[in-house]
């Protein structure tokens, strides 16, 4: 039995990603009255999972307003899942204390309009630096607190989850990015989900949208819309380059023609298929794509999908889940903002 499953905690197997919501994510941040629509139609659908992150500006807000919209509409409180983050800024790592984990849940929580958190995910930029376990920690006691409902992590590594298990802290979940072009989780974080019942939340399954018919056959773009782009060009890179993934793009393609999807259902579907997956974070504005996303639940990739698909897509990013983002300075690093919690954004 998984953690969550123990803890009778259920939910779609797409969740709606909330990163591009968030104000600075992108030049033309869609209007926040239509978008919280956007997000209830969602939930009205039966996708009623949401991920946001207390980096992510504006978007806990946007969540309260989206499942208080969605029960005065008729819906049932409870129908909703409102994951949120917990991510301590690097410069403040050697700073987060007791004091520093409370006065970020307890934002959280008043940004949320909720008691408790549904599931708050913890995230640690330099294993380097002591204190992960504490932090954790000082979590745990929130949740004894009735603060805190479910706890997870995001971008651990195998080695740094252990400890937090091993130190018995309660984790359930490690969200990480996994997709046909991103297998790092494979060689031992789903071995050590296996032996302990946590669960992965795959994010970057449409690595932004270049899993998807859009990209079949273009030639590689000469500017980005929007920042996903720019994180999982990088991505394409390290998986071989842009001719290796038009490749797997033209055998997506043909596996979505046989099930008369799109290739963003494809790449969708093989992510939540993944071995420990507990679901797929499909990231949206709104109502966008909607429908499509709807039709991955519409149907099931049979043995010989899998195996074209394994074969098209090897495991070629080095690493286990987020080594390569924390080599200091590196391309991946360099793109990343690690400081967006500072003193002057909280109570
Ligand atoms: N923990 C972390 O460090 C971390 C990092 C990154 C993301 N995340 C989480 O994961 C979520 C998803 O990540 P992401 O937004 O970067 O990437 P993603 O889910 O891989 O890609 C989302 C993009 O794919 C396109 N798309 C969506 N559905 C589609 C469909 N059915 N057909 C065609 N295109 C479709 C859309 O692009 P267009 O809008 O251009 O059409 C959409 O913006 C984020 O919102 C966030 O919640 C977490």
């Amino acid at each position: 039995m998984t953690r969550m499953e123990a803890a009778g905690y259920a939910l779609p197997p797409i969740i709606n990603g909330c990163w591009q919501l968030s104000a600075g994510h992108r030049s033309d941040t869609p209007e926040r009255d239509a978008a919280i629509d956007g997000l209830v139609r969602r939930a009205q659908a039966g996708l009623t999972a949401f991920d946001g992150a207390d980096i992510y500006t504006g978007v806990e807000e946007m969540l309260g307003e989206v499942r208080d919209r969605y029960v005065a509409a008729g819906g049932a409180r409870e129908d909703i899942r409102t994951h949120t983050k917990f991510v301590p800024d690097r410069d403040a790592l050697t700073r987060v204390d007791r004091d520093y984990v409370t006065r970020i849940i307890d934002r959280s929580l008043s940004r949320l309009r909720v008691e408790r958190l549904d599931l708050i995910q913890f995230h640690w930029w330099e294993y380097g630096t002591p204190g992960a376990v504490d932090a954790a920690g000082h979590l745990v006691d929130l949740q004894n607190a009735g603060k805190i409902g479910l706890i997870g992590t995001t971008n651990f590594n195998t080695i740094e989850l252990a400890k937090l298990l091993d130190a018995g802290i309660p984790i359930v979940s490690n969200q990480v990015q996994y997709s046909l072009l991103d297998r790092r989780p494979e060689p031992s974080m789903v071995d050590l989900c296996r032996a302990t019942g946590v669960r992965l939340f795959c994010y970057g399954s449409l690595a932004g949208g270049f899993l998807s018919d859009r990209y079949l056959g273009a030639k590689p773009p000469d500017a980005f819309g929007n920042r996903s782009l720019v994180k999982y060009r990088l991505i394409i890179d390290e998986f071989g380059g842009w001719q290796e993934y038009q490749r797997l793009l033209s055998v997506a393609a043909e596996v979505a023609a046989k099930h008369g999807v799109g290739i963003a259902n494809v790449a969708a579907r093989y992510a939540i298929d993944r071995p420990c997956v507990a679901a797929a974070i499909v990231g949206v504005r709104g109502s966008d794509h909607l429908e499509e996303t709807l039709a991955t639940l519409s149907f099931a990739l049979d043995a010989d999908d899998q195996a074209r698909l394994d074969a098209a897509a090897p495991s070629r990013v080095p690493g286990d889940c987020f080594d390569l983002e924390r080599v200091p300075d590196g391309p991946h690093q360099r793109i990343m903002k690690m400081n967006l919690n500072d003193k002057r954004s909280l109570p």
